[in-house]
């Protein structure tokens, strides 16, 4: 009788202590023979109202002279970083040496790590959208703010740089150090370290960095904190579609590799009364706002002057 009992009351503390490592994507929501808690049921502060990620309508960004060019340092420094399957998506650490200022940030923040989103359809792999169209895969960058930033979980604690992916034409080389470590990563838990390879090698020119979207949202997967200062480029990568295709074929959510990591996106959030900024307007809306400024303001002129 004391046995089953012990062995239960361990089995109820494993599972209490786990709870959040429980979480799971939709697809593995679908495919799984054990339980796991997919989006809706996410706990932490995931049921909130200022969560990511989200559809960002471009025509509605407001635009905001603040959000200048960002300083990236230590981003094209060669380093052998480790890279790991943690079971929800490919993640390699980086170091606090590598740093982020500018851009509208209110401090430095330093990056902890970097990791990515994807699917087998290349428009269904990114977790924000534009406009309602959706890309094959999306890149963040994780930064943290740096100790004399101020306050710990603030609504800034946490900037996140998102890059979206999109099909090209291509073998893009920048990513072939990455692509070639999933292959010794298909499980859980496995980790490897790569080549050298910079952050400057994964990021389109910088010269192309200087348009951005800037919202306050959460972190995409559980505790859903919301303490992130999101920042989506508009400028895509594009990689070759064996390279993004690569991801779901190498990498698996299971040890017995029976569920491919694919679809490991967090469905869109409501924006609510947020507002989401842009660094500059969309260049081709120039030619016609610029009449539409001026046109009133002339007409109130004239109307006044005479
Ligand atoms: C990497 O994998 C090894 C071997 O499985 C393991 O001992 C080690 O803890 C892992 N390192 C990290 C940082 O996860
Ligand atoms: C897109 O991905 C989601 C999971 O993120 C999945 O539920 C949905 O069925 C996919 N849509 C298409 C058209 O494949
Ligand atoms: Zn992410």
């Amino acid at each position: 009788m004391r046995l089953p009992l012990a062995v239960l009351a361990l089995a109820l503390a494993a599972s209490g202590a786990d709870t959040e490592s429980h979480w799971c994507y939709q697809i593995q929501v679908q495919n799984s023979q054990h339980n796991c808690l997919g989006p809706a049921q996410w706990g932490g502060e995931c049921q909130k109202s200022q969560q990511s990620p989200i559809d960002i309508v471009t025509n509605k960004a407001r635009l905001d002279y603040n959000l200048g060019d960002f300083s990236f340092s230590g981003y094209d420094k060669k380093h052998s970083r480790l890279v790991q399957n943690n079971g929800h998506s490919v993640m390699v650490s980086l170091e606090p040496d590598v740093t982020i200022n500018g851009g509208g940030l209110a401090t430095l923040y330093q990056a902890t790590q970097l990791h990515l989103h994807w699917s087998e359809d290349l428009n269904n792999g990114s977790e924000h959208a534009l406009d309602g169209e959706r890309f094959a895969m999306e890149m963040h960058i994780v930064h943290q703010k740096g100790i004399e930033g101020g306050a710990q979980n603030a609504k800034d604690q946490i900037a996140v740089l998102a890059f979206l992916v999109e099909e090209g034409s291509e073998h893009n080389d920048g990513f072939r150090v990455l692509v070639e470590a999933l292959d010794k990563i298909p499980k859980p838990g496995m980790n490897v370290t790569m080549e050298a390879s910079s952050l400057t090698d994964l990021l389109p020119q910088e010269d192309k960095l200087k348009h951005y979207f800037r919202y306050q949202g959460s972190l995409t997967t559980p505790t859903c904190d919301e303490t992130v200062v999101w920042t989506v480029f508009k400028e895509r990568i594009q990689l070759h579609k064996d390279q993004i295709l690569a991801f779901s074929q190498k990498l698996y959510y299971d040890e017995e590799q029976k569920l491919k990591m694919t679809d490991n996106v967090r469905p869109l959030q409501q924006l609510g009364d947020r507002l989401v900024y842009t660094s500059q307007a969309p260049a081709q809306l120039l030619p016609v706002s610029l009449p539409a400024l001026l046109l009133p303001t002339l007409t109130y002129l004239l109307a006044n002057v005479l």
